[in-house]
């Protein structure tokens, strides 16, 4: 771990709003600032940055946190590389010997590189391995350039092999090279081909390894572990990062990137066997504007083309869709048509609305009245989704020409899809703030809709308590009538004990929570405390308001839990 006075330091140093202000166009408003949510696509600004407290909240999509939350979001690090990224950033120390799970992330580093060797000794003497290798069409410089390996026929070799080199198995858990079962240790990889998973600094971070046969499952990836996410890192990468200024491909299968990289587009990268998140979209803004989809021609593909175009265009990435057809995927593509042919698919590759477009051209007749109207309301619609009025132009003028439709029609149907649309939008808006008042759907929080007044007032206390640290001396020396045991809600509850306990050990900022909570619930830690913000001048007596009302509220609750009691003890 980082030591605290050292954390201490690098936030002192890094003011929140510089460090903002280097990703995001911030302006004065009042005490604060405000400016363009950087984690959601917005025209005006909702995102403030607190100078007083140091912390920023997004009024629109509630992204929340400090100095530190704000550069693990935008630079997709976890907690101890945003401080590491921010320490730099102002030349401050840190001393090296930094924990996780009890195991060094570079010690996992170490074992996977160790492994990832003898994975490849192993392929070398394991003739139906080798054989599998050939069978797919890989040769020795792809299987060197990607460190292709296999993991023995029943894996145990790995184990032992790291035992040699002095790891321990335990250290092998954590790694999650090995399992712990009931019988003892066993290998987490057996008898599959090994795809390590480097990271752009050439880090491996873990595996995927697949079966030579038809047995499953197919693929078995390294489960999260304190050095890999899946959500936040992309196959090859370390080798794209550096061809695809221009344009990245985004595939959806190891070998897909294996065999485009073998025949010359080294800008393809994949998921690591989940659908594309968010943080790969951003992690993918960081090298390119522009991305080439290209999953596999079947209805799953196309499915999660539509998602992943969604996702990337939402970060401001340019979408281009590639469709293979006459073959699977886009290994099978280039192993089939050659590598000309698929440069050609390139080159080919479209728009969104051209996508949907042809998939409505091949599912309706539209030479018929029926299939004209048909095929119109779903590319009205598509068109409506489209933020820029001149493509929106663009793709009227050519559903008009396509469907043989009077151009002012088209216009006029897509103005009415644009109308609903943004009906429904506020619709749900409203929905959502209604259920967020209810506390409907608080997954944070979830006793929060059966107990409202009770969290309203759980709340007020604890963003007193970390606007004002003398209220929280005043409650930690038991001088209110404040205590744990007042609390209705548990997640709540966590929140104060843990408040507590940091003002006890001289501790005031509430960023240090962030070792004991995720980083969804940061967020709600830190909204709790934006809600209140300049909201008490008499912090005394607002606390103690609302410690009556949830000292009242728990009351009622009890009544109620005692009636229930009593209802069933006569019932039965
Ligand atoms: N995948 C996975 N677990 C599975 C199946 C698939 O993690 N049980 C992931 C892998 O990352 C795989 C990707 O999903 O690369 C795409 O799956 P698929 O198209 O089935 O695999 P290919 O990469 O095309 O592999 P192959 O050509 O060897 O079948
Ligand atoms: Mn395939």
């Amino acid at each position: 771990m980082i030591p605290d006075n050292v954390i201490e330091e690098i936030k002192v140093r890094n003011d929140i709003a510089d460090v903002i202000g280097t990703y995001v166009t911030l302006k004065r408003a009042g005490s604060n600032m405000n400016g363009l949510c950087p984690f959601h696509n917005e025209k005006t600004p909702s995102f403030t940055v607190f100078n007083g407290t140091q912390s920023f909240y997004c009024f629109g999509c509630g992204a929340a946190g400090d100095v530190v939350t704000f550069i693990r979001k935008i630079e997709n690090l976890d907690y101890v590389e945003a401080l590491r990224f921010l320490a730099k950033r102002s030349g401050v120390n840190i001393p090296e010997e930094e924990q996780s799970g009890g195991v060094r992330r570079t010690r996992i580093y170490e074992m996977n590189k160790a492994a990832a060797r003898f994975f490849r000794s192993q392929l070398l003497s394991s003739s139906e391995a080798k054989e599998y290798i050939v069978k797919r069409g890989l040769d020795k410089r792809t299987v060197d350039r990607f460190g292709l390996g296999y993991s023995g026929t029943r894996g145990f070799e790995l184990i032992n092999h790291l035992k040699e080199l002095g790891y321990t198995e335990d250290e092998m858990v954590v790694a999650k090279l090995a399992g712990k079962g009931e019988r003892g240790y066993y290998p987490f990889f057996r008898n599959r081909v090994m795809f390590p998973i480097i990271d752009t600094a050439g880090a491996i971070l873990g595996f995927g390894g697949r079966v030579m046969d038809n047995s499953l499952p197919k693929y078995l990836n390294t489960p999260d572990t304190p050095a890999f996410n899946k959500g936040r890192n992309l196959f090859a990468l370390n080798y794209a990062k550096d061809n695809c200024k221009e344009c990245l491909i985004l595939c959806e299968g190891y070998m897909d990137v294996i065999a485009m990289h073998a025949a010359g587009f080294t800008n393809a990268v994949a998921t690591l066997g989940t659908a594309l998140t968010q943080e790969q979209a951003r992690l993918i803004k960081r090298y390119t504007s522009k991305v080439i989809l290209s999953y596999d021609g079947d209805r799953a593909g196309k499915a999660a083309t539509d998602r992943a175009s969604k996702i990337l265009t939402e970060v401001g990435i340019d979408v281009r869709i590639l469709q293979v057809s006459g073959a699977k995927d886009p290994d099978e593509y280039i192993k089939a048509y050659g590598a000309d042919a698929f440069a050609r698919l390139i080159k080919g590759s479209e728009t969104k609305f051209d996508f949907v477009l042809k998939g409505v051209l091949a599912k309706y007749d539209v030479a018929t009245d029926d299939g004209k109207i048909k095929a119109s309301k779903e590319l009205c619609s598509e068109i409506a989704t489209v933020d820029s009025a001149v493509e929106r132009e663009l793709y009227i003028h050519k559903t008009s020409k396509e469907l043989g439709i009077s151009r002012e029609s088209v216009e006029g149907d897509v103005k009415k899809a644009l109308r609903l649309k943004n009906r429904e939008r506020a619709g749900a808006f409203e929905k959502k703030l209604q259920n967020k008042a209810l506390g409907i759907g608080d997954k944070i929080n979830p006793e929060h809709s059966a107990n409202p007044k009770a969290v309203a007032a759980e709340e007020a206390i604890l963003g007193i308590m970390m606007l004002y640290p003398e209220r929280t001396a005043e409650i930690a020396e038991g001088k209110t009538e404040l205590s744990e045991d007042d609390f209705v809600t548990g997640f709540n509850k966590r929140v104060f004990s843990a408040l507590i306990k940091l003002y006890s050990e001289g501790k005031r900022d509430v960023g240090a929570l962030g070792a004991e909570f995720t980083q969804e619930e940061m967020n709600r830690v830190y909204e709790i405390q934006v809600k209140r913000n300049g909201l008490d001048s008499q912090s005394e007596t607002v606390l103690k308001d609302n410690l009556y009302a949830l000292k009242n509220a728990k009351a009622a609750l009890e009544t109620d839990i005692d009636k229930i009691i009593k209802a069933k003890l006569m019932g039965s």
